[in-house]
């Protein structure tokens, strides 16, 4: 994959100067869209110990998910990125589409906190690899300096 092309359009569809939905939404789309084998993509936001579901591309998922359960959980829980090869392998994870067979959760901070995740799910198992980490985690950085840039309208 050529990640700095596709870094680029990331780039350009995170805007930190726009409202955070919409950088959220267009990035959940593009991801799902652009990169291969991709079958959901978005984001969800710690409220009160619990995971919210945010902005995605994809099947309905589930709308909340408690600290420490499933990948998604998990990642924010332990503030470290769950690369999962196998989901059916993965204690506890919660299968939102049916399709899904790996999955790779990036955690989202601000001030050094843990306010939410990134996840995508693929529907071949061992989608996601180290150039795949550095990716998301790359889409991630970006994606909390759009949230920084906006705190006052988006209220963490
Ligand atoms: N599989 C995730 C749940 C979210 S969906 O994949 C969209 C998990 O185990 O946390």
């Amino acid at each position: 994959m050529d990640y700095e092309s596709l870094w680029a359009g990331a780039e350009s569809l995170l805007d930190p100067a726009i409202h955070p939905l919409s950088n959220l939404a267009n990035i959940s789309a593009y991801i799902r869209f652009t990169l291969p084998d991709i079958n959901w993509s978005g984001f969800y936001f710690l409220l009160d110990g619990v995971l919210n579901l945010g902005p995605f591309c994809g099947l309905p998922a589930c709308i909340s998910i408690p600290l420490g359960r499933g990948v998604c959980g998990t990642a924010a829980k332990l503030n470290e990125t769950q690369c999962v090869p196998d989901v059916h392998a993965f204690p506890g994870h919660i299968a939102c589409d049916c399709n899904s067979r790996s999955e790779l959760v990036v955690p989202l901070h601000l001030d050094g906190k843990v306010v939410g995740v990134l996840d995508i799910d693929s529907p071949i198992p061992n989608r996601f690899g180290e150039p795949e980490v550095a990716f998301f985690t790359r889409v991630a950085s970006r994606v909390e300096r759009c949230l920084t840039d906006n705190r006052t309208i988006w209220q963490l």
